[in-house]
């Protein structure tokens, strides 16, 4: 499973691709928005950073829009992945942009019947959201779930981007799945490392280790 992070801040980016751990990042209109500085500038320094894709969100909702959108994102980096609304027009959008050879994720996914859409429409990346259904009470995982076994059936090449995760264990639960991509804010990709039997046992280990009187170097 590849992981992305799902966040604007370069700095928790850079902490992160130091670790080697990003295959990726997304981003989004309210992302920007907490980010607090010009867009084009953000996902200009992501692309030095992460060699990854890096998805930048188009804010026009006519598919005319969204094209001339995602032509000038495109041209910030090659790994610049232009993000869509799962509409109509961002379908249209999406076809084009993938057209011309540019990488399109289509987002705010919420059904099976959008996201067989989208990878007709050749999508890049579809991005259901887990967390935002969990809210209405639906199993989001249900959804990564139901994906998985169309694309496998017809054998489509757009991959499953897991998106609104809100914990650990949707990322387990995606990867079981085999869900392709988690995007994951950095909180919780932290949080993958926690446990408290590993912290338990250091301690009794640094302990034991401290009473031989050895030391390794
Ligand atoms: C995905 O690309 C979106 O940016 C993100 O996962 C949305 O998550 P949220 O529902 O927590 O806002």
């Amino acid at each position: 499973m590849k992981f992305f992070v799902d966040t604007a801040d370069i700095g928790e980016i850079k902490a992160l691709a130091e670790l080697g751990l990003l295959d990726g990042v997304t981003t989004n209109p309210s992302l920007i928005l907490k980010a607090n500085r010009p867009m084009r500038e953000i996902i200009a320094e992501i692309c030095d950073v992460v060699d990854g894709p890096v998805s930048a969100e188009v804010a026009a909702v006519d598919a005319d829009g969204m094209i001339a959108e995602g032509r000038h994102l495109a041209k910030i980096a090659s790994n610049v992945t232009v993000k869509v609304p799962l509409t109509w027009d961002g379908l249209k959008a999406c076809r084009t942009l993938t057209g011309e050879g540019t990488m399109v994720n289509v987002t705010l996914c919420f059904s099976a019947n959008q996201a067989l859409l989208a990878a007709k429409a050749g999508a890049t990346f579809i991005s259901p959201f887990i967390g935002r259904l969990d809210d209405l009470g639906v199993d989001g995982m249900d959804l990564i779930r139901e994906i998985r076994v169309i694309y496998d059936n017809y054998d489509f090449k757009t991959e499953i981007l897991a998106a609104s995760i809100r914990s650990a264990n949707h990322v387990k639960l995606a990867a079981l799945i085999g869900a392709d991509v988690a995007t994951v804010p950095p909180s919780v990709l932290k949080s993958l490392v926690q446990h408290q039997l590993t912290d338990k046992g250091l301690e009794t280990f640094v302990a034991d280790w401290k009473k031989t009187g050895q030391s390794i170097l």
